[in-house]
């Protein structure tokens, strides 16, 4: 069927019979990649003016392609654009709509361009976009853990291993370890933007194009330093795309953990935290019931993140050079992903913003005696005793305290010296909740004022962070 039989593909010339009406249900991608039709716009904007500069175009042609542009636009953004799923997807939608607008110099802005460097560069712009966002988002997450840590400079709870009460730390502590993963889950997103510096068009369907481009002018209109330099590897590689899903799933096992945490205080079983009636909900059948509806979805929707890494993983993998369709599916995981994992951020800083502490009840916890025979151990360390010595010894106290139900605090040094002559006082006196946290002045330890300076360091990375990115931005 030819365009002058009706028929609005834009591949008209080789067909002549048209597309099953299901194939062309199964191959649209309109209704999901249009989120890309803004990149689109910019990347045709800069192919039409580069084709005037080169004189492959006429600049009456550039000026009325320029203005059927911004119509196009004007007709997206007011919701009035007539989507068709018959034209498969978002480049070609906006082609066909560009011809009704303005007619014949529509057909000359494909020249020299494949949609599939053009989706390529598509990807690229809205990756660099999308990373920012979500560089933006983790740090402004940190910012909110890190104000919270702040008022917690104070409040001691019992940290912990295989969900054992381990050692006491300070509630600031404990919030930094997240602002910290959080920060290395920024820098991913900024290292991957500084692997789209190079721009695919003019790499055309995979082996470039006769005319006499101009790619970097080209790549310079679209803020990119330079014209890839491959043009295979340009229309059939993914793999920063990955790079954002496995930066975003990572980012996503993090908030994870921390939602595992939020929902596990918010238990009658350890009463650490209530969350606030803004970011809990009820239950339709049990009148009594406070609900952490928030973290557990953050919690789950980290597994459809992880999937949507896993799937497109499972797509590039088997794909021989360059373009195939099966690339197609790289959008949905990655629209997906940069949604979930946005509101995810966004749901998680209103969470711990608003989120109540029991001090009392996490002190509690922390003052199990048992959480300091480590010091214990450390006291008879620096009397000269060898450490697995000292381990056994305290060992040895900690179970006569289990079996005779005694606080460990209780122990004279005479107690102490059954068990080694080496021990230099009594128990209370060797033993001491804030002097236990005060003398772990390490680095990243729990001290007050070794953890105060590392919230102190923290939040000047962040408001520098967060500088650079309203610099960008602007
Ligand atoms: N919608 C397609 C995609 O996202 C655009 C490229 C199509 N290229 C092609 N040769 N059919 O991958």
């Amino acid at each position: 069927m030819s365009k002058e039989t009706g028929n609005k593909k834009l591949w008209g010339g080789r067909f002549e019979g048209s597309t099953n009406p299901t194939v062309e249900r199964f191959s649209a991608s309109i209704h999901f990649d249009r989120a890309l039709a803004r990149y689109d716009l910019r990347v045709s904007r800069a192919h039409a003016r580069m084709l005037e500069a080169q004189g492959l175009i006429a600049t009456s042609d550039l000026s009325a392609l320029l203005d059927g542009l911004d119509s196009v636009e004007r007709e997206i953004e007011a919701g009035t654009f007539p989507f068709d799923a018959t034209l498969e997807d978002v480049h070609m939608n906006i082609e066909a709509r560009l011809r009704d607008t303005i007619g014949e110099p529509a057909g000359r802005l494909h020249t020299g361009r494949s949609r599939n460097d053009q989706v390529a560069t598509d990807l690229a712009l809205y990756l660099r976009d999308t990373a920012r966002a979500g560089e933006r988002g983790l740090h402004e997450l940190r910012q909110v853990l890190l104000a919270r840590a702040g008022e917690h400079l104070d409040t001691v709870l019992p940290g912990y291993t295989h969900l054992q009460r381990a050692q006491p730390v300070r509630l600031a502590h404990h919030w930094h370890a997240y602002v910290e993963m959080l920060g290395r889950d920024a820098a991913r997103f900024r290292d991957l933007r500084a692997r789209l510096t190079l721009s695919p068009l003019g790499s055309g369907a995979l082996a470039g194009s006769t005319l006499p481009l101009d790619r970097e002018a080209a790549a310079s209109a679209l803020g990119f330093e330079g014209a890839s330099r491959n043009s295979l590897d340009a229309v059939a590689s993914r793999d920063v795309a990955l790079e954002f899903l496995a930066a975003a799933a990572i980012a996503m096992v993090h908030l994870s953990r921390l939602s595992e945490e939020l929902v596990l205080w918010s238990t009658a079983e350890f009463g650490f935290i209530e969350l606030a009636d803004a970011y809990s909900t009820g239950s339709s059948l049990m009148p009594q019931k406070k609900n952490p509806d928030v973290p557990e979805l953050v919690r789950g929707k980290s597994g459809r993140v992880i999937g949507n890494l896993v799937a497109l993983l499972t797509v590039v993998k088997g794909l021989p050079l360059t373009y195939n369709r099966d690339l197609q599916e790289d959008k949905e995981p990655l629209f997906d992903t940069a949604a979930t994992l946005c509101d995810c951020l966004e749901v998680t800083a209103g969470a711990v913003a608003t989120l109540r502490v029991d001090v009392a009840k996490m002190r509690v916890g922390a003052e199990d005696p048992m959480l300091l025979a480590t010091d214990l151990a450390e006291v008879l360390v620096r009397e000269g005793v060898p450490f697995r010595e000292a381990h056994e010894a305290v060992g040895q106290v900690v179970r006569h305290c289990i079996d005779k139900r005694l606080d460990l605090r209780e122990l004279s040094r005479e107690d102490l010296a059954a068990f080694h002559a080496s021990f230099p006082g009594p128990a209370a006196e060797l033993l001491d909740l804030d002097s236990s946290l005060e003398a772990r002045s390490l680095t990243g330890g729990t001290a007050r004022e070794t953890v105060s300076a590392a919230l102190g360091e923290a939040g000047a990375a962040i408001g520098n962070a967060l500088a650079a990115l309203d610099a960008e931005d602007a």
